[in-house]
Parts: C-alpha cells; structure tokens; sequence
C-alpha cells in the first residue's frame, strides 16, 4: 500500500498565518501538524508516502521530513500546482502509486485511538473498492456526511450539506483499492472547480464497493482547518503528553512498529 499525504491548499481559514506558512506546518501543541497524519499512516504500516503541498511550501516539508529513512520510511515529493481538489492528488501520485493499493490522508486531521493500529490493519485486509471512516460530529454541515441504512449499508454521501441528513462526518482519511486512480481521472471538476474526494467515493458507493466504519468513541478526531479547532487539538494533545500518551512521535511510532531498530537505524522499505 502507498501513501499520499495531502498538504496543499490555501488554509483561508487560517489567514494571516497561512499567507506565509503552509498550514500543515503549524504546531498542533509539540509537532508540526503534519506529523499527526504521517504517524497514522505508519501506524497503518505504510511506509512508502507521497507529500504533496504547493509549490511555493513543498521545500518546507523535504526540510522538516527528508528522505524518511531514519525513520524507515521512503518519502517522495511532489507539488500540486493549483489547490484543485483533494482527488487529484491521486493524478497528481498516479506513477508514485503505481498498481499498489492507496491510502490518503489530509495532512489537517488529527486522529487519537488506543486502537488505531489494529483498526487500519483490519481494514488493510479487508480492503475492496473504498474504505471511509465515520465520525459523529454536532457540526456535520461542515463536513463530508455519509447516510447509512439499517444494515450499515451506506445510502448516501454529500459534500457539506446545507440540511444534512445524518450526524456522521466522513473524515480525512481513505483507503482505496488501485481503481481509484482511474476512478479519479473520470471525475469532472465540482462548480468550486474541484475534484471532489466525494465524488470519487460516490462512484464507489454506486458499484457497492464503499464501506464505512465508524470510529468508536475512543478515538478522538480533528480537522484542524479552522483557529478553534487548531487550538483543541493543541490542548488534547497536551492533555495526551500529560497523562504519558503522547501522540504524533514518529519516532516512538517507527520503533514500535519495527521500522527501525532500537539502535534507531531504518530498515530499508520492502
Ligand atoms: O476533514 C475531513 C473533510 O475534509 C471531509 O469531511 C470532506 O469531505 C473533505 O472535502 C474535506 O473537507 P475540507 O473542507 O476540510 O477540505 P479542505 O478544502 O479544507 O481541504 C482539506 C485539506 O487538504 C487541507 O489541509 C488543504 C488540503 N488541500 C485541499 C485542496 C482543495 C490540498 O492539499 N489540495 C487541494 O486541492
């Protein structure tokens, strides 16, 4: 399975910062934010990932991640020259992924479960057509919001409904089989001028391949596109380091997941 970390776009909602910073490099409390959605990716026991982030930032990150050997890892790189949509970084990742299977990740969300680890490599496993995670927000309107049938069966999927018909947010992060690529090369630009990640998963939902699994309440989620959620995702992370949990430490995920050595040297990528 390949990786690809989304870290583009124009952060708006982050203005002024984001005028000069690229916002998956602002702290979430320790870290750079981007940190967050790479260890969730090592914690799924991927190790060959693609950062993608604009032209103007994507020196930043090769500065801050490097080539990810020490931490067992093969990082590539690679710009996306106008914020048009997050499916396009599967185009854009199209030779990176090759005939491998995909998982995405958008390099604002934070996630925090004790049973992360177990979860993706489930669903690595079972993986078929599209995998999408569920969350239960009070704010789905801001979100990608999944309907589901009595049998678990999803029924609908809408980008940020203005009356949305269900409370489950579909959150940054998307495991796909390779038909994806192709899929995402069909879609047509959204009337924002975007190729919509949901409508890439629409096309999945339509031939029966989408599943959706809804985190359990364990699991803490963020997207931290906005001042106020920037800031409590800072405060829980905190909180986590506190109580000895920290989150995000690539170093510790790399060693516990056998990327490195307890010497600290990477193993190289199988
Ligand atoms: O966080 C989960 C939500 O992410 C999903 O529920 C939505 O279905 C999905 O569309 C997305 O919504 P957002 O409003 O958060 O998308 P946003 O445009 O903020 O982009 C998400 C991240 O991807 C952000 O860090 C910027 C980056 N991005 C965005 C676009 C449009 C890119 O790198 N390139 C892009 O072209």
């Amino acid at each position: 399975m390949r990786g690809v970390i989304l870290a583009g776009g124009s952060g708006t909602r982050l203005h002024p910062v984001t005028l000069v910073v690229s916002k998956q490099l602002l702290p979430v409390y320790d870290r750079p934010m981007i940190h967050y959605s790479l260890s969730v990716l090592m914690e799924a026991g991927v190790r060959d990932i693609l950062v993608i982030s604009t032209p103007d930032h994507l020196a930043s990150y090769e500065r801050l991640l490097g080539d990810g050997r020490s931490l067992g890892l093969r990082l590539c790189y690679a710009p996306q020259p106008e914020p048009r949509g997050l499916a396009e970084a599967l185009l854009i990742g199209r030779e990176f992924i090759g005939d491998n299977q995909i998982a995405l990740i958008l390099g604002d969300n934070v996630f925090h479960s004790p049973g992360l680890r177990t979860l993706l490599r489930r669903e690595r496993e079972r993986l078929k057509g599209c995998t999408l995670f569920g969350c239960p927000v009070p704010d789905p309107h801001r979100y990608g919001v999944a309907e589901l049938d009595s049998s678990g069966r999803i029924t609908s999927l809408v980008e940020k409904p203005e009356r949305p018909t269900s409370n489950l947010a579909v959150v940054g992060l998307y495991l796909y089989d390779n038909e994806a690529v192709s899929r995402a090369a069909e879609l047509k630009p959204s009337d924002r001028g975007e190729l919509e990640i949901t409508d890439l998963n629409r096309t999945f939902v339509e031939s029966g391949t989408a599943r959706l699994v809804t985190l359990d309440r364990e699991t803490t989620w963020f997207d931290t596109g906005t001042h106020d959620s920037l800031l409590q995702a800072s405060v829980f992370i905190r909180e986590q380091a506190r109580r000895g949990r920290p989150v995000g430490r690539l170093e510790d995920v790399a060693r516990y997941m056998g990327f490195v050595r307890p010497g600290g040297h990477g193993r190289s990528v199988g």
